[in-house]
């Protein structure tokens, strides 16, 4: 048998890390010859309620599911880990200022990126769900310098589901026959769902759609308020969407993109379609054997290009205040 894969979860107690668990112990993570190590961390007034999670785990009998440990010590939970789903987060509360929220989150991912510098596995794989994702991601990586950037993603791909079903929604067109959808920049409402790229049937989505209208004030909108939405008619944000989001992140990380396909990952920029290097922003991504590669030589007309810098602008001034803060 395959030497099992630690996935270490942050914020296991919470509503995402429960609809999270059950996928990921039961292979739909990293797939069905692939047994888990599971560790999870929480803070410590939740380490009873992981626990009661850890037991239904349990309970399940899942057969690639090797164990469980619990702790409330990062450097305890990122010991060994090979794929590491950063979740826990704190979320903003009443009369809350973005600077108070980054400095709070900076408090929880600083130490994270640290713990993972100094005791992941080399092949460590991290993706940070907990918002604001992206500039969170940035915290953790700058606090792991040994580790290679690149490992440090943050989540988009709930973005890119929303994204997709709206397009098959509008076009009456199965989501199989949809390909390279993009979101771009920032997991907020600065970003960008951009289908000028994407197929239909191997047709060009914009020209199917053929609705300028509907694409700026419907689609983009919709896409980029969903997760408001949610709340409102759920009375609680998106648990089984995010979670599921996560899984195919890891998943298609680990395993590839169909060819001729591509996805959307928030990844530490290269410079790539101007936007500075560092910034971790959404991108068309291509992955293969585990790695993955911005898709070059993309057109960008004069309104993606515009939708595209003021999403990244957004994320260069979240990197100016957690500078500021002392966090990079
Ligand atoms: P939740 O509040 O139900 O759970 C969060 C859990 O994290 C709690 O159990 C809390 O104790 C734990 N936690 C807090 N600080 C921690 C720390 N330092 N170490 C370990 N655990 C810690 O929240 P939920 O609904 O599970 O959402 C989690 C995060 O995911 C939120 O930040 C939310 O905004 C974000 N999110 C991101 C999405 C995306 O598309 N990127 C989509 C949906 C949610």
């Amino acid at each position: 048998p395959r030497t099992p894969v630690t996935v270490t979860v942050t914020g296991a107690a919470g509503q995402i890390g429960y609809a999270l668990l059950f996928r990921i112990a039961s292979g739909q993570l990293l797939g069905p010859d692939t047994p888990v190590r599971l560790k999870l961390l929480e803070i410590t007034p939740a380490l009873k309620a992981a626990e009661g999670t850890a037991m239904e785990i349990d309970d399940c009998a899942f057969p690639l599911l090797t164990g469980i440990d619990i702790s409330d010590d990062p450097n305890v939970a990122f010991d060994g880990a090979n794929v590491a789903l950063l979740v826990g987060a704190r979320p903003r509360t009443k009369g809350m200022e973005r600077g108070d929220l980054l400095e709070a989150n900076g408090g929880i991912f600083k130490p994270q990126g640290r713990a993972i510098n100094d005791h992941a596995a080399d092949d460590i794989k991290v993706l940070v769900v907990g918002n604001p994702a992206n500039t969170n991601a940035l915290i953790a990586r700058a606090a792991a310098p040994d580790v290679p950037a690149e490992r440090f993603t943050a989540m988009t791909r709930l973005d890119h589901n929303r994204a997709l079903t709206q397009l098959s929604k509008k076009t009456g067109a199965p989501l199989s026959d949809i390909t390279r959808l993009t979101i771009w920049g920032n997991h907020s409402a600065t970003q960008y769902p951009d289908i000028f790229h994407a197929e239909i049937a191997g047709k060009n989505a914009a020209e199917v759609v053929n609705d300028e209208t509907w694409l700026a004030e419907e689609f983009i909108p919709t896409v980029a308020k969903r997760g408001a939405a949610v709340i409102e008619v759920r009375g609680a944000s998106s648990a089984a969407s995010a979670a599921n989001a996560a899984i195919d992140h890891v998943h298609t990380w680990v395993n590839g993109t169909p060819e001729g396909d591509w996805t959307s990952m928030a990844v530490p920029s290269d410079g790539s379609y101007g936007v500075p290097e560092g910034l971790i922003s959404s991108f068309p991504v291509t992955t293969e054997d585990g790695a993955y590669e911005i898709v070059q030589g993309l057109e960008l007309n004069a309104f993606s290009r515009t939708r595209i810098d003021a999403s990244v602008a957004e994320l260069a001034e979240e990197r100016e205040a957690v500078r500021g803060l002392g966090l990079l």
